[in-house]
C-alpha cells in the first residue's frame, strides 16, 4: 500500500487543570477541575495523522499502571496501529498541565515509561511506510536510531524538534522536514538575525525544508528554492494544547497521501488551529470532514 505513517514517539495521560494564570516559582494558584486526557508529543502527532486519514502505526511504551487506559484512549479510538505499543515495567507517562485563561500552557512531563523505550524495542525493518515522524521525548539514543532505520529503509522523516532539549547533530542530518516553533529555533539556531535566516541556515544542516510554527501569525517553511508564508487560520483560542502536534500529524499524513508542500501545510494550520478552540490535545483535534469545512472556507480543498 502507498502511503503511510511510522510515529516513533512518547505517550502520556495528560493531568490538566485551568487556572487564571500560569504560576510563578514558589507561588500557588487557586483552579478549577482536573481533568485527564490522552496525551504525549507521540501519540498526539499519531492520532492527528490518523484523523487526516492517513494509515498510521506508533512505536511507543506505557507502564501496566491506572494512567495507561487513559493514554491509550485516543489513538485506540483514532485507529492507530498499536502493534509496536510495549507495556513497560514503568509507571505511565503523566504530563502535568496548567493552561492560563489566555489559553497558554505550561506543562511538565514525568516521561515514566517513555525514558525505558530502547533501540531494542523498535521495529528491524520499516516496510510498508513512507514517512516516519519523530519528536523530542524519548531517550536520543532511540530517536536517532529511528532516523537511522528510516533512512535505510527509503522513509521520508520529519523532525518536530520539541520539547526543546539538545538536538545531535546526526538527527538533523538525518531528517528531511524540520518543524520548530519560536523558543526551538532560538535553540537550534540562537537569536540572531531575522527568522527566516535562520531557518535557512538549518537548510545547511540537513533538512530539505524547515518549518517555523508561530501561532496566531501562521507558519514560515523555507525550503533550498522557496519560501512559504502561510497565515493562521483565525479561530477563538481556548486551549493550545497539542495544536503543534496537530500540525505535525497532519503535515505527515498528508505528504504521505501525496499532497504537495504547500497544500499539506494548509491542511495542517487549519486543523492546528481548530484543535486551540477546544480543551485537551488529543480529544480537542478535529476530524477530517471539520478540517475539511474549515479549509474550504478559505478555498482549500
Ligand atoms: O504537546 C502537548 C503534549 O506535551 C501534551 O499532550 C503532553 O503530554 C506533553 O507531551
Ligand atoms: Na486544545
Amino acid at each position: 500500500a502507498a502511503g503511510g505513517v511510522l510515529v516513533v514517539g512518547s505517550v502520556n495521560a495528560d493531568l490538566t487543570v485551568r487556572a487564571e494564570r500560569i504560576p510563578g516559582p514558589g507561588e500557588t494558584v487557586l483552579g478549577g477541575d482536573a481533568h485527564t486526557s490522552p496525551g504525549g508529543k507521540g501519540a498526539n502527532a499519531a492520532v492527528a495523522a490518523a484523523l487526516a486519514e492517513a494509515r498510521v502505526a506508533l512505536v511507543g511504551a506505557v507502564g501496566h499502571d491506572a494512567f495507561r487506559a487513559a493514554a491509550l484512549a485516543g489513538l485506540t479510538r483514532a485507529g492507530v496501529d498499536l502493534a509496536g505499543l510495549h507495556t513497560l515495567d514503568a509507571p505511565t507517562g503523566l504530563a502535568l498541565i496548567t493552561v492560563s485563561e489566555a489559553g497558554e500552557n505550561a506543562i511538565t512531563v514525568a516521561s515514566g515509561a517513555n525514558a525505558h523505550l530502547r533501540s531494542a524495542h523498535l521495529p528491524a525493518e520499516m516496510h510498508g511506510f513512507s514517512h516516519l515522524m519523530l519528536q523530542q521525548e524519548l531517550p536520543p539514543e532511540v530517536t536517532l536510531a529511528a532516523a537511522q532505520r528510516a533512512r535505510e529503509a527509503g522513509l521520508r522523516m520529519l523532525l518536530n524538534a520539541a520539547p526543546t532539549r539538545g538536538t545531535d547533530p546526526a538527527l538533523l542530518r538525518l531528517t528531511d522536514h524540520l518543524i520548530v516553533n519560536e523558543h526551538e529555533l532560538a535553540a537550534l539556531a540562537g537569536k540572531e538575525g531575522s527568522l527566516k535566516a535562520r531557518a535557512r541556515a538549518l537548510l545547511r544542516r540537513g533538512p530539505q525544508a524547515v518549518t517555523v510554527t508561530l501561532g496566531e501569525k501562521g507558519s514560515v517553511t523555507v525550503t533550498r528554492d522557496t519560501t512559504l508564508e502561510l497565515p493562521a487560520h483565525p479561530v477563538t483560542v481556548l486551549d493550545t494544547t497539542g495544536a503543534g502536534d496537530t500540525f505535525c500529524g497532519v503535515l505527515t499524513a498528508r505528504l504521505s497521501r501525496g499532497d504537495a508542500l504547500e497544500q499539506a501545510l494548509r491542511w495542517a494550520g487549519v486543523a492546528a488551529a481548530l484543535t486551540c478552540t477546544r480543551p485537551g490535545a488529543q480529544n480537542a483535534m478535529p476530524t477530517w470532514a471539520e478540517t475539511q469545512s474549515a479549509g474550504r472556507q478559505v478555498g482549500l480543498r
